[in-house]
């Protein structure tokens, strides 16, 4: 970390960095890769995984779709009072850094940082993520329509789907309808379950993980301004598309921003949640997903458009077990190979796509296929034959009976209380 350098000089308090003063500005680092700022990522598509096929034979044809998409780039939410602190901190220090001799890398410094963020709203970055992808998908899916769009009643769940549906509709916008999850008469919703369920905390996830990353970063990231300046790398990209804060980190410190975060979300929606809410969550669209892809209620139709959030996603993964390890990720040490991989599965305006297609030769019956972040996503769960893993798809009879599981789970059984009832 290059920030305590600076805040050396400013006669700050930083007896727990003097360890770390090891900067050499000669060193030859290859840039961190910014697209694992794990859900604070910006939008990128998932590389194809080898070995699966990118397209689905010439003889198939995509009969439904659901996408499950998550709001675009947004503003800092709990971290913004550490961004406002930092940039108070330095404004009140703007002599003392006019004076220093500061590395390369901090030397806009100088000119004042300001910082603009909006905390919880979409930003122009977001907002033009989800055109773009309204658009691809017009693209992607040109005969397959909808006049209604379902979305989390948070404004930039609702403004995202809002703009995906200008680059999806055009002009035919206008006679589109747009409904919140609220106002479905349910008593439990397949984009925000954990609305219904009441034990479950978000809150419990991020005092955890902040815990965390104060013991074994090593250094002591309870200190507000280094905290406020690693937050401000992912939120000045996710408002601007860049941050000069981003190069003042080495490798290794953004790597460890990347696994906090894959943690807190394991917490809240993964292996390591307490009592397991995830799969029981995630049920309820695993539910809502096979009832509109068997037409159980004789009214299914051929596009779903919903908007959620990443937690949204990661429980759907999470209650197929697409995404679970096979032991919780340590808290000592970064697991470097992990299925739970946030800045693959949940960066901002990440889209969740699920296909059911139909073949003349190459399948028999009805098959599912998971396009996340653009890359088909292997159903390993349902996998029968060779064809299955070439394209990372399984029939829809397999799929079903995978998730017995899932299908065995109702709102206020027994189950759902025990994880969700006091
Ligand atoms: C900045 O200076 C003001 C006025 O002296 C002071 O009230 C405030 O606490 C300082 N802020 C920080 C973060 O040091
Ligand atoms: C579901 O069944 C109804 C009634 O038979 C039919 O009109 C509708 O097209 C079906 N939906 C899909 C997606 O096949
Ligand atoms: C689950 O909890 C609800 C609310 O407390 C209660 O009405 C219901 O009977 C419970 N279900 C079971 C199976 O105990």
């Amino acid at each position: 970390m290059h920030l305590p350098v600076v805040l050396n000089l400013l006669q700050a308090s930083l007896s727990s960095f003097t360890g770390l003063l090891d900067f050499d500005p000669s060193a030859n680092v290859s840039p961190y890769d910014l697209d694992r700022l794990a859900t604070l990522s910006p939008y990128h598509d998932r590389a194809h995984v080898p070995g699966v096929a990118a397209e689905l034979p010439s003889d198939c044809t995509v009969d439904q779709v659901v996408l499950l998409h998550r709001h675009g780039s947004r503003g800092p939410e709990w971290e913004d009072k550490y961004i406002q602190k930092l940039v108070e901190t330095l404004d009140n220090s703007s002599q003392a850094i006019g004076r220093a001799h500061l590395p390369q890398n901090l030397r806009f410094l100088k000119d004042g940082y300001k910082s603009d963020l909006v905390p919880h709203e979409l930003t122009i970055v977001g907002r033009r993520q989800l055109f773009d992808h309204g658009a691809d998908f017009a693209l992607q899916y040109p005969t397959l329509s909808t006049d209604v769009v379902l979305s989390s009643p948070v404004q930039r769940v609702v403004d995202s789907s809002r703009y995906f549906g200008h680059g999806f509709f055009g002009g035919d916008v206008d006679t589109v309808e747009f409904v919140t999850v609220d106002e479905l008469d349910v008593p439990v919703n397949w984009i925000t379950p954990w609305k219904s369920c009441s034990k479950y905390s978000e809150a419990k996830g991020h005092a955890a993980a902040s815990a965390w990353a104060s013991k074994h970063l090593g250094v002591d990231l309870s200190d507000d301004d280094i905290r406020g300046a690693l937050f401000a790398c992912p939120y000045d990209l996710a408002a601007h598309n860049e941050s000069p804060w981003c190069a003042a980190f080495h490798n290794h410190e953004l790597r460890s921003l990347e696994y906090e975060y894959d943690l807190l979300m394991d917490r809240i929606s993964g292996l390591m949640s307490n009592n397991d809410p995830g799969p029981v969550l995630g049920s309820v669209y695993v539910n809502k997903l096979i009832e509109r892809f068997t037409n159980a209620t004789s009214d299914a139709k051929e596009l779903y458009l919903e908007f959620g959030h990443d937690t949204s996603i990661l429980l759907v993964l999470s209650a197929m077990a697409l995404n679970k390890d096979a032991t919780p990720l340590p808290v000592d040490h970064i697991r470097v190979h992990r299925k739970f991989h946030t800045s693959e599965q949940a960066p901002f305006a990440a889209r969740m796509v699920w296909e059911k297609f139909s073949c003349k030769k190459s399948f028999h019956g009805p098959q599912i296929r998971l396009l996340l972040n653009s890359a088909t996503y292997p159903l390993t769960t349902c996998q029968k034959s060779f064809k299955d893993k070439e394209f990372g798809s399984c029939s829809l009879k397999e799929f079903i009976s995978v998730n017995r599981f899932n299908l065995n789970i109702h709102y206020g059984d027994e189950t759902w209380n025990a994880t969700c009832v006091d």
